[in-house]
């Protein structure tokens, strides 16, 4: 049986170089999963929804998508209130511009995103949330110096077992949010989170992305790692006007 490819990305945060230096990286594969957010922070929104509206096979919304396309204004700005200074700036600047009458495709490509995501490929189950199972759209969880505790795996086993909202069990949880990647293994499946196309935290600056293969029933996880142009990635924060620390920041992974 031939070797399924599938291509697993996450919190693409609208960096257009760091998207397109993964894409050429993973190359042509099978499938191509995405744990959401695809805008937010960076300078590229319209840009970044293009390629994988076209690419993407399965999606999820993530909470900078969610809020950024709420229909109601009102609702936009309680929201706004939950998120760190420089996030909320961005979401005000990208929210303009995908208002504007031109950019309603893109708008609404986002607000058709669903915060949860089960399905299948290969007799595999996947559940594919951007927080967690608990709350799709907003827990975060965080791994310890990309190291799964005792206790954390509890936590995924547990996932495993009951899915979303006992939806049963899943052989693939895929999470992103905390922008770290990891992949934890047990005997009842894998829980993995890509890490940041567009904006790492764990120290390493280049963008982050995950190739699962599917090979006789065997599952294969390896999680990859690409320099991107972050000079260009820059100019589009600059553009729009967005805080110099969202630039910063790619510079250092964090
Ligand atoms: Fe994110």
């Amino acid at each position: 049986m031939a070797t399924i490819t599938i291509g697993i990305i996450s919190d693409i945060h609208a960096n257009l170089p760091a998207l397109q230096a993964v894409l050429k990286k993973m190359g042509k594969t099978d499938y191509l999963i995405c744990a959401g957010d695809i805008v937010g922070y960076n300078g590229e929104p319209l840009q970044a929804i293009d390629i994988l509206k076209k690419r993407m096979t399965y999606a999820v919304a993530g909470n900078h998508d969610y809020t950024v396309s709420r229909p109601d204004q009102n609702a936009f700005s309680r929201e706004l209130l939950d998120y760190n200074e420089f996030a909320a700036k961005a979401l005000v600047r990208h929210r303009l511009i995908l208002k504007r009458p031109e950019n309603k495709k893109y708008f609404d490509f986002l607000q058709s995103l669903k915060p949860v995501n089960l399905f299948k490929i290969k007799n595999k189950t996947f559940l594919l949330v951007h927080g967690t199972p608990n709350d799709p759209l907003f827990e975060y969880f965080f791994v310890f110096e990309n190291n799964v505790t005792t206790h954390d795996a509890l936590t995924l086993e547990q996932w495993l077992k009951t899915g979303y909202n006992n939806s049963g069990p899943v052989d693939v949880l895929i999470m992103g949010h905390t922008h770290i990647p990891f992949v934890f293994k047990s005997e009842h499946g894998i829980v993995l989170n890509p890490g940041s196309v567009g904006q790492p935290r764990d120290g390493d600056p280049r963008a982050s992305f995950a190739i699962l293969k599917i090979n006789n029933g065997e599952i294969e996880v390896s999680i990859q790692r690409v320099e991107y142009d972050i000079d260009r990635a820059c100019e589009g924060i600059n553009k729009l006007n967005l805080p110099k620390f969202l630039c910063s920041r790619l510079y250092k992974g964090k």
